[in-house]
């Protein structure tokens, strides 16, 4: 075991020596030297801000002592350049002057809100998620956070967990494309640079697959499914160099992740090569009591900081357990000296060493919230980031209802977030009310597009999630008068995100009913779902005739909708996740095994997958999203129809714009592996192409389709490719396939 360790201190040693400038990594060896126990085992221990309130920024006086003696190494859910200065002063007034990292959970934005991360999925833009992150990263380094914790980049196939609002989806193809791009939008080109923070790709591992959706839960799953499906994503952040990696609150095969040594020695650290440091989530070192893998604090220490977690998060249990584990010879100290030189590594690189109060710039705040191009790119985002389900012509008229005229006689807005200021902004984002005066509300964002003569009634209808009737009366007289409806329905903010799982996740409340009673007055509805998850409407998806999924937009979401809803913006948004068509029918995913009877259709019993009651395909597919215009795809080419290993197969195929209107397409490639020692899913996205088309427009699109598009991990977590025929699939949407190939990978 001591020979383990001094492998591990020594691997650590070079390591971080390797990312350091030669000058810091003497200076950090130096200071390592000078440490005692209780000041390396200081630099693993961190503290929370009060999270209710900013003063007083600590809320027990352990901590400032703790901190002015050298035993805190960072801080989380400090806010604000006066308590961030305040804090750093304080570490500096300790023995070593270690400067302290400051992190926080700015998921979509710090003062200038973009939609939520799943939102922002939707836009399948990977360039404009990294920009949205650049900008976050830009206000906040101003603002003392220098560590993010994000971008929580949690695979999950259940809608009924309420964090999926912040990840990416179920596809660990484009899970990690978005992973890669928001390290690099936060970290910058590098760290060190004035705007740069770290990134923290989350929840490590699995968190995402909680049996029955139900946060914090178990999971259990084999390792084929771990390697391929939920651990892609955090290898794309660690190849883009996320600076720190955070593990998760739940149990993976009956191990508590914060204990896994697979997960953060064998596989992070080891295999991936990771040269940053492991932060536990919230007290996830003390829950190991709870999940009964300890007995006690002491062994809740020393399994964590054996299977690789650097850092303990509030629960001061490294602090108070670590120096008698120690002690005692339970815990070496070049375990210790590993965890300490990995976070030290990267205070040298953010160039905390050189001014500590680098991140702490009131003019560089001021410029950062006040500049015009980053509302314009927020606005873009949302814009993108809204998913048109459905368009259709409503009775008795001759065109979609889809994009509206600004010049409409008289609109009806409906329902309990037409007005809302808070509810656009989703969960994670409590500093909300610094830039709450910049916040467009639907109402207004409609306000703004129509002409003088158009007339715009109003009535709420019902609450989120009440059980009250009385506002319909209003709603339906107004929906009698108008020309169209605008209802906007949906979550409360607070309805997803952390321990935010529901086990009914259709509309709450009356919302239902009230769109119901609308409908019946026989004015057409155009229907804005806002919620930070896939929601059941069945009624209203097969009765509304136009539906957009608005998500949380955040602070241009009143800018957006408006856009898309008077054409101003071509919605261009694609579902990063699968809708349900009931709580049942969950988990169900677009990128499932076949099974041996797969389904003919709904009707032919004993080959279905499916329910007897329920038809067997979704909603809405994981890739669905219309457009106001149309787009025809042709002429597949492939370079090759038989290739050997390690050779690559060019697909090049034409899209035309057969519309009226200029729109942006999404181009999806899946590919099926048809034979495999353990059995491949019916389709995998493993490339998409962005295409922008006038009217009448057509453009060449190319796919390469190289080796690694056709390899899986097996059960030992090897990457193999298996000769064979692969089937090629290219369409709109994972379930609107448009043209199809094949190809054979020779053996
Ligand atoms: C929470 C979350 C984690 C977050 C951390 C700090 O419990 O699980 O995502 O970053 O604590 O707020």
């Amino acid at each position: 075991m001591k020979r383990l360790f001094s492998l591990i201190v020594l691997f650590s040693f070079f390591q971080s020596a390797a990312q350091l400038k030669p000058s810091d990594s003497i200076r950090l060896e130096n200071l390592l030297k000078q440490m005692t126990l209780e000041e390396k085992i200081g630099q693993m221990n961190m503290y929370t801000g009060n999270i209710f309130g900013d003063d007083p920024v600590f809320t027990a006086d352990f901590k400032y002592d703790d901190l002015k003696n050298g035993r805190v190494g960072a801080v989380l859910n400090v806010n604000g350049i006066k308590n961030t200065r305040l804090l750093q002063e304080m570490a500096l007034q300790s023995r070593l002057k270690i400067p302290l990292l400051f992190g926080n959970d700015v998921l979509h934005g710090l003062h200038l809100l973009f939609p939520i991360p799943l939102a922002e999925a939707a836009s399948w833009d990977i360039g404009l998620m990294e920009k949205t992150a650049r900008i976050a990263a830009i206000e906040s380094s101003a603002r003392g956070n220098n560590w993010f914790f994000q971008p929580m980049v949690d695979i999950t196939h259940d809608p009924r967990w309420g964090r999926v609002m912040e990840g990416a989806g179920e596809d660990p193809y484009l899970g990690s494309l978005i992973a890669a791009a928001r390290v690099k939008g936060y970290q910058g080109n590098k760290l060190g640079d004035t705007n740069s923070v770290m990134a923290t790709a989350k929840h490590f591992a699995a968190y995402g697959a909680a049996v029955g959706g139900r946060d914090y839960n178990t999971v259990d799953m084999s390792n084929q499914e771990l390697w391929n499906v939920y651990l892609p994503p955090f290898k794309a952040a660690a190849e883009a160099g996320a600076s720190s990696f955070m593990n998760s609150f739940n149990t993976l095969n009956g191990v508590p992740t914060t204990a896994s040594s697979y997960l953060q020695r064998d596989i992070l650290k080891g295999v991936w090569g990771f040269k940053g440091f492991v932060v536990s989530d919230w007290g996830s070192v003390g829950d190991m009591i709870a999940h009964g893998y300890v007995k006690d604090a002491a062994g809740a220490a020393l399994a964590s900081v054996t299977a690789g977690v650097d850092m303990d998060m509030e629960d001061q249990i490294y602090k108070k357990q670590l120096p008698r584990l120690v002690a005692d010879g339970k815990v070496p100290v070049e375990l210790i000296d590993d965890a300490v030189r990995r976070i030290l590594a990267k205070k040298f690189e953010l160039g905390l060493f050189d001014d500590p109060f680098k991140f702490i710039k009131e003019e560089r705040w001021q410029k950062a919230i006040n500049n015009p191009a980053h509302i314009a790119t927020a606005r873009e985002m949302a814009g993108k980031s809204i998913v048109l389900l459905k368009n259709e012509v409503p009775k008795g008229r001759t065109s979609p209802v889809l994009p509206l005229s600004k010049n409409v006689k008289t609109i009806a807005l409906i329902g309990p977030h037409i007005m809302s200021v808070r509810e656009n902004l989703g969960f994670w984002s409590p500093w909300w009310p610094d830039d709450s005066a910049r916040i467009i509300t639907q109402y207004q964002g409609i306000k703004n597009k129509v002409s003088r003569g158009t007339t715009l009634l109003y009535a709420k209808g019902c609450e989120v999630s009440d059980t009250s009737t009385a506002g319909f009366a209003e709603a339906v007289r107004i929906a009698r008068q108008a020309d169209v409806v605008i209802m906007s329905m949906g979550e409360q903010y607070d309805m997803s995100g952390e321990s935010r799982s529901r086990s009914d996740i259709t509309f709450p409340g009356v919302q239902e009913a009230l769109i119901k009673a609308v409908y019946a007055t026989g004015t057409p509805i155009v229907m804005l779902i806002n919620a930070g998850r896939p929601l059941v409407f069945d009624w209203a998806a097969d009765h509304v005739p136009a539906i957009l999924y608005t998500w949380w937009l955040g602070t241009t979401a009143g800018g957006a909708i408006g856009d898309v809803l008077f054409g101003d913006y071509n919605p261009s948004g694609k579902l990063p996740i699968t809708f349900p068509r009931s709580v049942g029918q969950i988990p169900i995913f677009y990128n499932h095994l076949s099974t041996g009877k797969p389904p003919k259709n709904d009707s032919v019993a004993y080959y279905r997958t499916g329910y007897i009651d329920l038809m067997q395909n979704p909603k809405f597919a994981f890739g669905h999203g219309l457009s106001y215009t149309t787009f025809e795809y042709s002429s597949l080419k492939m370079s090759d129809s038989i290739i050997k290993s390690g050779e690559s197969v060019r697909v090049s195929l034409s899209v035309t714009n057969t519309g009226k209107v200029s729109g942006e397409e999404t181009v999806q490639l899946y590919l099926r592996d048809r034979v495999a020692s353990i059995v491949r899913p019916v389709k995998e996205l493993k490339d998409f192409k962005k295409v922008v088309l006038k009217p009448g427009e057509a453009q060449t699109v190319i796919f390469e389709i190289t080796p690694d598009k056709l390899a899986f991990y097996n059960e030992q977590g090897k990457l193999i490719t298996e000769p064979g025929e692969f089937d090629i699939m290219i369409g709109s949407a994972s379930d609107d396939i448009r043209l199809k190939g094949k190809f054979e990978l020779e053996g």
